[in-house]
């Protein structure tokens, strides 16, 4: 047995996200009842060993007992504590702003009318191409930072702003850097497949040859997942097949920005391609949330888009309580359609506009969040082996800290037994 380094202790109420069986936590929960439990303990603590796991969890009594005179005790006075928050469905690194949009919209004119017209996405590929990698990195660090005060430990980040391979490869290359010097776990993917210049509209084909190419660059650099924006007057479902078969061949996992719109069959494909996840899927039909059901894919369902886009949102419902599906939930921070880091309001509008429980929400954003990066067997979940990446909140219950809503209620947040914030 491990000295115990730190001791987190005199938790009031913890949710662990844990069955108890290794196996089982290696892997998402799918279906309502699954996504009910949370592992919950009452009068608690957690022994961390000197490199930042987990070496014990149970009652305060009997963790309290492995520590030793050198062991640093945090006596969290009776808090709610819960694992580290993964966002699995972030445009972190990225140039500039799009509030002039909101106005356009207002008057009538659809995000894709907008895209079409040369904004939206591409006016975000102008600012990142124009940005350096200092400023992008200064910008990136302070969204982080914001994330980190909502009790966020994990993010995914896509490229997708540069759609030309230099500028891609300067997106990861800014995420690399925030890796090896921000406490978080990142996972990258290269999302080259985000938009279709107009100047390219002439010969698209050769433009979706470019992005094949560029998918093994971005690999070896960094990136592990390929994502497509398939999207009625983006890249068509095959489109999105070709460049998805391309990248699997490649090594890389796979995501889809699927059916957010229209309906194209962009869970289907999901289904089809073995995808770790599907995200959006606000207009998905009922057969494709199936087959995504029966092929083991994640559906990410991204509240804070639907709302920001005033969108009727995902029916997560439908997926957790007919599909069978394993539900999660993300930011999708970006510039455009979800300009905001607030963790905390992404799982308030889960509660409020997905009608999930706040059990449901706390799953979707820990282990569901972490099975969505094929990250179940590491994140998400606090049991005995893990990292110690937690959130200790200043809160009455998990409930208020959902309800209370727009603001945070974390106290601080650890990262491998090491206080990060707070
Ligand atoms: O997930 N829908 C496509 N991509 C992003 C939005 C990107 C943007 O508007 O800049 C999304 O919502
Ligand atoms: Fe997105």
């Amino acid at each position: 047995m491990k000295r115990i380094a730190t001791l987190i202790d005199n938790i009031g109420l913890l949710w662990t996200m844990s069955t108890g069986s290794e196996q089982q936590d290696a892997a998402a929960f799918a279906g309502r009842e699954a996504m009910r439990q949370v592992g919950a303990l009452e009068n608690a603590a957690i022994a961390v060993d000197g490199d930042g796991y987990i070496a014990a969890i149970g009652k305060t009594r009997e963790i309290r007992a492995m520590a030793d005179a050198d062991t640093h005790t945090v006596d969290v006075q009776g808090a709610f504590v819960c694992p580290g928050f993964v966002d699995p469905h972030t445009h972190l690194v990225h140039g500039g702003s799009r509030e002039k949009e909101l106005p356009l919209r207002l008057a009538g004119a659809g995000y894709l009318d907008i895209l079409r017209a040369g904004g939206g996405i591409m006016k975000t590929v102008h600012d990142t191409r124009a940005s350096d990698h200092a400023t992008l990195l200064a910008k990136a660090s302070a969204s982080l930072r914001r994330m980190q005060s909502f009790g966020v430990t994990a993010v995914e980040a896509k490229t997708g702003y540069g759609l030309e391979l230099e500028a891609e490869r300067k997106q990861l290359a800014v995420a690399n850097s925030l890796a090896r010097t921000l406490p978080f776990t990142f996972v990258q993917t290269a999302l080259p497949a985000h938009a279709i210049p107009s100047a390219r509209l002439a010969d698209r084909d050769q433009f979706i040859e470019e992005i094949v190419h560029m998918l093994p660059v971005l690999h070896s650099e960094g990136a592990e997942f390929a994502d497509v924006f398939v999207e009625e007057g983006v890249f068509t479902t095959a489109e999105g097949r070709y460049i998805l078969q391309a990248a699997k061949r490649t090594g890389m996992k796979l995501k889809l920005h699927a059916d957010e719109m229209a309906s194209c069959g962009g869970a289907e494909l999901a289904a089809e391609l073995g995808a770790v996840s599907a995200d959006h899927l606000l207009t998905a039909s009922d057969e494709g949330l199936w087959k995504m059901a029966q092929a083991g894919v994640v559906a990410v369902c991204l509240p804070g888009t639907s709302f920001y886009l005033q969108k009727r949102p995902a029916r997560a419902r439908f997926m957790m309580d007919e599909a069978g599906l394993a539900v999660a939930v993300a930011s999708d921070y970006n510039p455009g359609s979800s300009p905001s880091e607030n963790f905390g309001l992404t799982m308030t509008l889960a509660l409020l506009t997905l009608g999930m429980s706040p059990e449901e929400v706390f799953v979707a954003a820990t282990r569901n969040a972490a099975a969505a990066i094929d990250r179940a067997g590491e994140l998400g979940v606090l049991r005995a082996g893990r990292r110690a990446d937690l959130v200790i909140f200043d809160a009455p219950s998990p409930a208020y800290v959902l309800t209370h809503y727009g603001v945070s209620h974390v106290r601080s947040v650890y990262v491998k037994g090491q206080r990060v914030y707070g």
